[in-house]
């Protein structure tokens, strides 16, 4: 593992010395820093390889994404040294996750991230391969295709559902999922737009910007949505005859909690029009407790309730996929509040802190 923190510490800085930092694009005349032609040098094996890989890649995507994040390295989504801070929420000053949160903490705690083949040794030792609300998996999880979140997912082998993903990334676009390199974050069709240092270090006005979509009944799949995603595999978790709410949205009891659900159709004097502090106008969006929005325009969304459709709950707006420190990749610790923890529901629940 400490090759790979190497590696991952000089491909940063030849990216750093590559790339000027507001337009991180991916394409670089430094091929080599990503792939070798024979994984040969001086008749020996390269150094800080794990290949021979495909695509000729120096390494894979788990090897390639692991390191301590600083500012503009590669987007590391494994930490496995003691670098890592979460802090509360994974939105703190001293913080050095992404959005996506971390894998560190799935290494020795099942409950706390996505058990994917490469970062874990064993498959979860609860769900196995059931993603709860849905049917299981034929394999374990993997980082992309047919058993993974990104790219492809009806391919069976990770790098060929990931073609001619990185060598396009417009971060400042908005990315209507037409094609794998067009999609947000390679999620196969889903639309959004990623922040260039992908949160770390987020605030209300850099951020990324996900999509969502008010649904009008509980079977409404919302094709594009960030939840969409989730509900690939967690299925009744977003949608499904039943099981959701009772009716249609926007009345009667819920049964799980609303996603790709906006928080406009609250009435006036509602504990949701003050959302993160605000008054029901353009309130402060909140990294700590983000909302969608139904607007695909090429500007990041800084307050909510100023457009139509713009506060919108999903499953990003209490998980973290990758994983955090807290069970159930939550974002912050709710089950330990109040004695401990933090109440992040109140950035919505404004009444019941
Ligand atoms: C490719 C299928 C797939 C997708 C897509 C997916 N998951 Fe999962 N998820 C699983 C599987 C399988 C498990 C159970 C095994 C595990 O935890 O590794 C799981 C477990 C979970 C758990 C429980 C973790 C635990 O150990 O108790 C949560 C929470 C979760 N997923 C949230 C999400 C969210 C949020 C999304 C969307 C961002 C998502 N999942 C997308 C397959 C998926
Ligand atoms: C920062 C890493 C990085 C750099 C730099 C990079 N590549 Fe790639 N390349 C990848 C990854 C990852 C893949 C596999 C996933 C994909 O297809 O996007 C890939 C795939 C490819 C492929 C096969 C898929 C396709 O798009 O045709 C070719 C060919 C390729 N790269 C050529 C190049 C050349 C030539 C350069 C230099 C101009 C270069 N790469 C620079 C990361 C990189
Ligand atoms: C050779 C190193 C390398 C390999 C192998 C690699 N990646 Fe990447 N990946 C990168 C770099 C560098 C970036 C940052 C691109 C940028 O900022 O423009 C990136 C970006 C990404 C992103 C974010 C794209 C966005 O929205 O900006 C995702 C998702 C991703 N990689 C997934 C994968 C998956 C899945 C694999 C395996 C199939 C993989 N990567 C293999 C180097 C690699
Ligand atoms: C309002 C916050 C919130 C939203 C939105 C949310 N979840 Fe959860 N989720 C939780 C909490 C809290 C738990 C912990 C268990 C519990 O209290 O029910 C949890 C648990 C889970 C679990 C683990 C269940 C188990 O059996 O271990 C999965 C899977 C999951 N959520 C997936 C999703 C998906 C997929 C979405 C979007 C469709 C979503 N969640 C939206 C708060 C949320
Ligand atoms: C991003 C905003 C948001 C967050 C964060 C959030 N909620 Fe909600 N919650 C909602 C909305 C919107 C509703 C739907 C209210 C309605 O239909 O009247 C809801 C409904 C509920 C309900 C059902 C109320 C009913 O009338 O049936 C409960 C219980 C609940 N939330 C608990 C929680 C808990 C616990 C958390 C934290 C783990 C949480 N929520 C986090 C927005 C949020």
């Amino acid at each position: 593992m400490r090759t790979k923190i190497i590696w991952s510490l000089i491909i940063g800085l030849a990216y750093l010395s590559s790339t000027t930092t507001s337009e991180a694009t991916l394409i670089s005349d430094k091929c080599d820093v990503c792939h070798t032609m024979h994984n040969s040098q001086d008749g020996l094996e390269m150094s800080f390889n794990t290949g021979p890989n495909p695509s000729l890649l120096r390494n894979d995507c788990i090897g390639c994404h692991t390191g301590t994040n600083i500012t503009d390295s590669f987007p590391f989504v494994l930490d496995t040294s003691e670098e890592l801070d979460y802090g509360t929420t994974g939105t703190e000053g001293t913080t050095n996750t992404l959005a996506g949160g971390n894998f560190y903490w799935v290494v020795s705690t099942d409950s706390t991230g996505h058990n994917v083949t490469g970062v874990t040794t064993l498959e979860d030792q609860t769900h196995g391969l059931v993603p709860p609300g849905g049917t299981a998996l034929d394999e374990r999880l993997t980082c992309a295709g047919q058993y993974g979140c990104h790219g492809d997912r009806s391919e069976s082998d990770q790098f060929t559902a990931m073609k001619y993903s990185h060598h396009y990334t417009k971060p400042l676009l908005w990315q209507d999922g037409s094609t794998i390199a067009k999609s947000y974050r390679f999620l196969d069709g889903i639309q959004g737009f990623g922040h260039t240092t992908y949160e770390y270090l987020p605030s209300q006005t850099s951020h990324n910007k996900y999509y969502g979509k008010d649904r009008s009944a509980e079977t409404d799949t919302a094709t594009g949505t960030i939840s969409s995603l989730c509900s690939q595999c967690h299925a009744d978790f977003h949608n499904g005859s039943g099981n959701v709410a009772s009716g249609t949205f926007g009345g009667g009891v819920w049964f799980r909690h609303p996603t790709d659900f906006d928080m406009g159709r609250a009435s006036a004097g509602n504990e949701f029009n003050s959302y993160n502090g605000g008054s029901g106008t353009s309130n402060p969006y909140s990294v700590i407790s983000p909302v969608a929005t139904a607007n695909t325009g090429a500007s990041v969304n800084q307050t909510v309730y100023t457009v139509s459709d713009d506060a919108i709950v999903m499953c990003l707006s209490c998980h973290r996929p990758h994983g955090t420190p807290y069970s159930s990749l939550l974002r912050w610790n709710y089950k330990g509040w109040p004695s401990d923890g933090y109440n992040g529901c109140a950035k919505c629940h404004t009444l019941k802190d």
